[in-house]
């Protein structure tokens, strides 16, 4: 493996910012956190980005079907990305909006590089517009009969009935699918990027055959420089020009010295990663320029397979005649079925409800683990399938890799205080030696992406770990006063073995391989191969099974979930999280989504006491995937004076990791009367805001007072 650091600008697709998100992006944003936490566990610096794809006419339409403005309406679907991205142990380093001022100007400044080339052109088209709404009419918003089968109500780019794809002007009787209008057909200049200009094509030629595709992507692409089909089904030779402008009213970025034109949403939407790339610079005081400028960055995007055609020939050419670095490669996935059912639908999502996964209490680790076992490195689709989640998880997870810890921990801890052997067995050496020796294939196979491979190789270690198990027999050796020695050894050596699968399966299993490394005394955040494990601390359980009323409850139709929606997420409502421990009503029209509680009198405020508490320190709860334990210092002493600090469970689990909370004030209702839960006294409340509707507004957001509280400070 090579040692030099590598400098890696990673992104994920960016989501349209019109629905929260479903497995299909989870999957993506998984597959994508895999490989960054492999590389960072390589020393390789990485900036990993992500942000909300926000402009276009659907989302424009949607805001004010919501009674919104876009901006709102992208602000509000925002606010719940975190849940989402901490729950699942997503690791982006920035999260931004293509609807900020760095993509404002980022997209104008290409855009203007690229006519100083001489590769946009205007040209006057003719476009069906809606006399009532004022506005030209995307495709799917002209409606109309089929001018094949004559099914009505059918789109203007295609008929879902008999699948014939035609232009909007061939719909028989069309109307407006906004305002039931007839539209009219009215000229318009558009601007078009030239990608049929010999220079472009002979750069996408080269550019997408030169071995950075994956090979059946790049088999794709080339018909794409041969053929291509038109909006009417008929078929031409070679790219076509692309059209990147729309007209007023859009909600997009206008364009330079062309008032009431626009970006069409994919101009300005790829142009997102480097807008939030920039972001994350200037907020740490970085130069944006001199990063793009660096010859050493290797930029990978990771995408679905549905978007391939503006990753691979419009991004590219639009970087490349701007003056811009282009990307390293594109790194194309296929879609997630579920339950061998359809595939999901960007705009519909089926199946497997991420959030409900979460708030079921499932693992979200379980699911990582189950992916990566799946996905290889080629465009493929995958299934999820609940009986075989539950057999791989419960069997590799639980029965296999767990169980190499759990057989081992006890002994040492009770009979040797927790100290490891040093000098091995020769047998048990050549098993420690047979697990090094799979670091470098192992390597290859994430920085590949091929973690179905990775997965099975570990789980073929493992299983010869547990075949040495079963051949030394710790729990028959325990039983005989003379084989202290070998006992030692064995589970010495199933220890260290533990460590190194821990330790491979890391960019997969983050949080497990957050804890087990105190365990065994290791930094778990490191590929190479640590020394030998010296002592380990008492063994806490690490995994819980998967369980079919788990699979039960996530798979229940909708409409029986409907009927009782909180109760999932009440716990951590309960549980000193939020404020709130009956269940609101939620109200679209109040604020908040919910009506304000009967007025109160100062002397009642009164009684409850607020205070700046410190975050000392703050741990997940095992058991728990809601509540997060933290310890706080609001300035208390006991009797001896000595600073004492109080113990706090908080529901706040989904939304942030416990080491985003070390170090911060927060505020406490310190006069709750302490509350026994399941894992121990809460000895007060922290405040927490969140929407009375959990579903249609997820997210609980911990309070934090400007700088200069201290803690113990009263709030009046
Ligand atoms: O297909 C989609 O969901 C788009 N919002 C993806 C955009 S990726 C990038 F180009 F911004
Ligand atoms: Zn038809």
């Amino acid at each position: 493996m090579t040692t030099r650091q590598r400098q890696l600008f990673v992104t994920t697709a960016l989501p349209y910012a019109n629905g929260h998100f479903h497995i299909g992006h989870i999957m993506e944003y998984i597959q994508a956190d895999i490989w960054v936490r492999y590389q960072r566990m390589q020393g390789h610096a990485v900036n990993f980005v992500g942000a909300d794809d926000t402009h276009g006419a659907p989302i424009m339409i949607a805001a004010e079907k919501a009674g919104k403005t876009p901006e709102q309406f992208v602000a509000d679907i925002a606010a719940g990305r975190p849940q989402y991205l901490n729950g699942f142990h997503i690791s982006h380093d920035n999260w931004h909006s293509t609807h900020s001022s760095e993509n404002t100007e980022l997209a104008k400044q290409i855009y203007r590089d690229l006519q100083a080339t001489g590769l946009i052109e205007t040209r006057t088209i003719e476009q069906f517009f809606d006399p009532e709404k004022a506005m030209f009419l995307p495709d799917r918003y002209i409606k109309g009969e089929c001018p094949k089968c004559h099914a009505q109500d059918q789109y203007g780019d295609n008929c879902e009935v008999c699948g014939s794809v035609y232009a909007p002007t061939d719909l028989i009787n069309p109307f407006s699918a906004l305002s039931g209008a007839k539209p009219v057909l009215k000229n318009s200049e558009h601007f078009f990027f030239k990608l049929s200009d010999p220079r472009c094509v002979e750069f996408l030629q080269n550019w997408t055959q030169d071995g950075k595709l994956q090979p059946e992507v790049a088999n794709k692409v080339k018909e794409w420089f041969t053929v291509r089909t038109n909006p009417d089904g008929s078929q031409s030779e070679g790219l076509g020009d692309w059209d990147i402008s729309r007209d007023a009213p859009y909600f997009g970025i206008e364009i330079p010295d062309a008032p009431g034109k626009y970006f069409y949403v994919w101009l300005d939407a790829p142009v997102g990663y480097l807008a939030s790339l920039k972001n994350l610079l200037d907020k740490r005081g970085q130069s944006y320029a001199d990063y793009m400028a660096n010859p050493e960055v290797e930029q990978y995007h990771f995408i679905g397979k549905d978007i391939v055609t503006f990753h691979t020939l419009f991004w590219p050419a639009m970087l490349h005649f701007s003056g811009r670095k282009t990307p390293n490669s594109v790194f194309v996935h296929g879609f997630l079925t579920v339950n061998n059912g359809e595939k999901m639908s960007k705009s519909r999502g089926t199946g497997l409800d991420p959030l409900k996964y979460l708030k079921l209490g499932m693992n979200p680790e379980w699911l990582r683990y189950y992916l990566a076992a799946k996905l290889s490195s080629r465009n493929e689709d995958i299934d999820f399938n609940a009986d075989d989640f539950m057999a791989r998880v419960n069997s590799d997870l639980i029965g296999k890799y767990v169980n190499v810890a759990s057989r081992a921990a006890g002994f040492l801890t009770k009979r040797f205080d927790g100290q490891v052997a040093q000098q091995l067995s020769a047998d048990g050496q050549a098993l420690v030696d047979k697990l090094h020796a799979a670091r470098d294939t192992l390597a290859a196979l994430y920085e590949e992406r091929d973690y179905g491979k990775a997965m099975k190789e570990i789980m073929l270690l493992t299983d010869a770990v547990n075949s040495y198990t079963d051949v030394v027999k710790p729990w028959d050796l325990a039983k005989h006063a003379d084989k202290v020695a070998e006992l030692h050894d064995a589970c010495s050596v199933l220890v260290n073995c533990f460590a190194i699968l821990t330790r491979y399966l890391a960019p997969v299993l983050p949080q497990l391989a957050a804890q087990v490394g105190p365990f065994v005394g290791q930094d778990m955040t490191r590929w190479d191969a640590a020394a030998p494990v010296q002592r380990i601390q008492p063994y806490q359980h690490l995994m819980q099974r998967v369980t079919p009323e788990q699979l039960d409850a996530l798979f229940e139709v909708a409409a029986a979930a409907e009927k009782e929606p909180k109760q999932a997420a009440k716990p951590a409502s309960t549980a000193g999280g939020a404020s709130k421990t009956v269940a609101p009503t939620a109200d679209p029209n109040a604020p908040g989504g919910e009506a304000l509680a009967p007025t109160i009198g100062i002397e009642d405020f009164a009684k409850i006491d607020l205070r700046i508490a410190k975050i000392l320190a703050c741990e997940a709860v095992e058991g728990s995937t809601k509540l997060l334990r933290l310890t706080l210092d609001m300035g208390e002493k006991n009797a001896e004076g000595q600073a004492t600090t109080r113990n706090v469970f908080s529901g706040i689990a989904s939304m942030y990791q416990p080491e985003q909370l070390v170090g911060k004030l927060t505020v406490l209702v310190a006069n709750l009367a302490p509350r026994k839960m399941k894992f121990g006294i809460s000895e007060g409340m922290v405040l927490a805001a969140s929407h009375a509707d959990e579903k249609t507004h997820p997210g609980i957001y911990v309070l934090e007072p400007f700088p200069g509280a201290q803690p113990g400070m009263r709030i009046h």
